[in-house]
């Protein structure tokens, strides 16, 4: 028997959740949005909002704090270079992750959606996970994957036969290695669920435990295990140049838009930006290159992003994230390094060798 024709099912929808107070990554978001750190030149969102395009979202409510929100719309806009209409929510406290799902009730609906930490980086498509959801009948699905640190996630204890037996948020006394990697589905009825939690020890209302309430009830809930592809959370470990190798290595392609002269040497998937000069230099990718920056007499080798307008002259560099309008001059080498927004690091002409250093808080200088 067909289904008579108003009762049309809500259209999934996308909750990213970029939100908080950005912290964790001193000293590069100081002064910016963790959701915006570059990863191979593109802001942490931007894989987020291709992840959910992929999966055919089109309507991605974004949750946003009063400190950061300003940064992230001028960064994000509406959506259209995503084909995806962004309408911008804000929290004007970090309560928690389910807190941020009450703020969104309006933009949400009845709607089932996926909601997507804005500071995750998966390795693999969502779009199976979507599919696998909507023909389940589900009331949530969760990602998982086996972690070393398993007391700095939620983690879930999972039988043999893959249902869920409990989730706890940070467990003191972990019984499972399986991490909430940030990525869920939920149909409407985790509103309810979210209705009848308090909030945490650390004062969050959690959504692991709005989803540890739906299990309770006898709810469906269904989990999938990443196996085979990576994920990293950018938001909390100082992994940044770990996640821009991966990124480069799987994702980099050989792009040239700026200018190459005769004397360069480019080998590999090396991505140059519209308005990039390269000058009697060797660049050997995977590696990226923002817009209008300078790179002259100079070696860059693999997995290194420059950001938009550096300069980097007479200097050897590899394995490096050297974000927007750094210079780096005259110097011999520099590897396995991050280079924040603005930043010198330049040959020191005086004679008695001395290093001379402005060095921001939280920083690391190794010599
Ligand atoms: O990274 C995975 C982990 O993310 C999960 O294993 C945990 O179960 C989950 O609670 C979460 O833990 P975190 O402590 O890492 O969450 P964090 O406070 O870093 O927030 C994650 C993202 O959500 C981040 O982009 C900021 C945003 N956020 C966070 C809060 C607390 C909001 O937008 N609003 C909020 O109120």
């Amino acid at each position: 028997m067909s289904e008579p024709e108003n009762e049309k099912k809500p259209v999934m929808k996308g909750l990213v959740l970029s939100g908080g107070k950005g912290t964790r990554l001193r000293p590069i978001t100081h002064t910016g949005a963790k959701q915006l750190v570059p990863i191979a030149n593109r802001p942490i969102l931007a894989y987020v909002i291709d992840n959910l395009a992929n999966a055919g979202i089109k309507d991605v409510g974004m949750i946003i704090s009063p400190e950061t929100g300003e940064e992230i719309k001028a960064t994000m806009g509406d959506g259209s270079e995503w084909g995806v209409k962004i309408t911008y929510i804000p929290q004007t406290e970090p309560k928690g992750l389910a807190h941020a799902v009450v703020v969104a009730r309006d933009f949400l609906g009845d709607s089932p959606f996926v909601m997507y930490l804005g500071d995750n980086l998966i390795g693999c498509r969502i779009d199976k996970f979507v599919d696998n959801f909507n023909s389940s009948g589900s009331d949530a699905a969760i990602l998982l994957k086996p972690v070393d640190n398993p007391s700095s996630f939620g983690i879930a204890e999972v039988a043999e036969d893959g249902t869920i037996e409990r989730l706890v948020e940070k467990p003191k006394e972990p019984k499972s290695n399986l991490a909430l990697i940030g990525v869920y589905i939920f149909s409407n009825a985790i509103h309810k669920a979210i209705d009848e939690i308090e909030p945490s020890a650390r004062g969050e209302l959690e959504i692991t435990d709005a989803i540890q309430r739906l299990v309770s009830n006898g709810s469906p809930v269904q989990s999938q295990v990443l196996i085979d592809t990576w994920w990293l959370d950018t938001g909390k470990k100082d992994d940044l140049l770990a996640a821009n190798t991966i990124v480069l290595d799987e994702w980099g392609k050989r792009d040239i838009k700026g200018s190459v002269d005769g004397e360069s040497e480019i080998t590999g998937r090396v991505s140059i930006a519209e308005g990039a000069v390269v000058k009697n230099s060797t660049l050997r990718g995977p590696i990226v290159i923002g817009k209008n920056s300078v790179i002259k007499d100079s070696f860059v080798g693999p997995y290194t992003s420059i950001g938009d307008g550096s300069k980097i002259k007479k200097s050897i560099i590899e394995h490096c994230v050297i974000l927007a309008g750094a210079e780096i001059d005259h110097v011999d080498r520099i590897e396995d390094s991050l280079i924040g927004r603005d930043a010198r690091v330049v040959r020191c002409h005086n004679k008695h060798k001395a290093l001379r250093l402005m060095i921001g808080d939280d920083s690391v200088v190794e010599v």
